[in-house]
């Protein structure tokens, strides 16, 4: 992976998942990397937060067949959409994109090429990385929002794994 800083109290590692509309992926990410951190007790260690590359669904909570599915395997969903900005780039520590399409529209805003190093794909972390994008689930049915869950657990267990090997207790 990218070179990772050493991970402190004092400095906490800042993490941002990015899907379209920050309603069903990104906040889906986000509330699984979220609980897998508070399951560690690592709280003190990182700052989980996502985006949206659209202003489509801005306020609204994570979709309810993706509150539905993450339930169902005992994670919450806390999001409220909001529209990621060229800010995120300096503010994060890692940035991920669900899929090609949010790569492309978050490297647009990186007009200089400055943070390359710090967006990734989410599936970069994923065992089993298909196609490397996390399918949208949107318009298709429950069968689509936990196949999206499955993806999103193992990958966000590995990227943890890989972080926590850069905590400095
Ligand atoms: P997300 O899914 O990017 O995973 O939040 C979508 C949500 C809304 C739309 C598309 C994808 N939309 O077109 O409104």
């Amino acid at each position: 992976m990218t070179n990772i800083r050493p991970i402190t109290k004092e400095e906490p590692y800042k993490i941002v998942f990015v899907c379209l509309g920050n309603i069903c992926r990104s906040p889906t990410a986000e509330g699984i990397m979220q609980h897998l951190v508070n399951e560690r007790g690592l709280q003190s260690y990182f700052y989980i937060d996502s985006a949206g590359t659209s202003a489509y669904h801005i306020g609204e909570p994570a979709n309810s067949k993706s509150q539905q599915t993450a339930n169902r395997h005992g994670v919450k969903l806390h999001s409220r959409a909001r529209r990621f900005e060229a800010a995120d780039l300096e503010e994060f520590d890692l940035i991920f994109a669900m899929d090609h399409e949010n790569y492309s529209n978050i490297k647009e805003l990186d007009k200089n090429g400055k943070y390359t190093d710090k967006v990734l794909m989410m599936r970069k972390f994923d065992p089993q990385p298909d196609d490397k994008n996390v399918p949208d689930p949107y318009y298709g049915g429950m069968d689509g929002f936990e196949h999206v869950y499955e993806v999103l657990r193992r990958s966000c267990e590995k990227l943890l794994d890989e972080l926590s090997e850069r905590i400095d207790h």
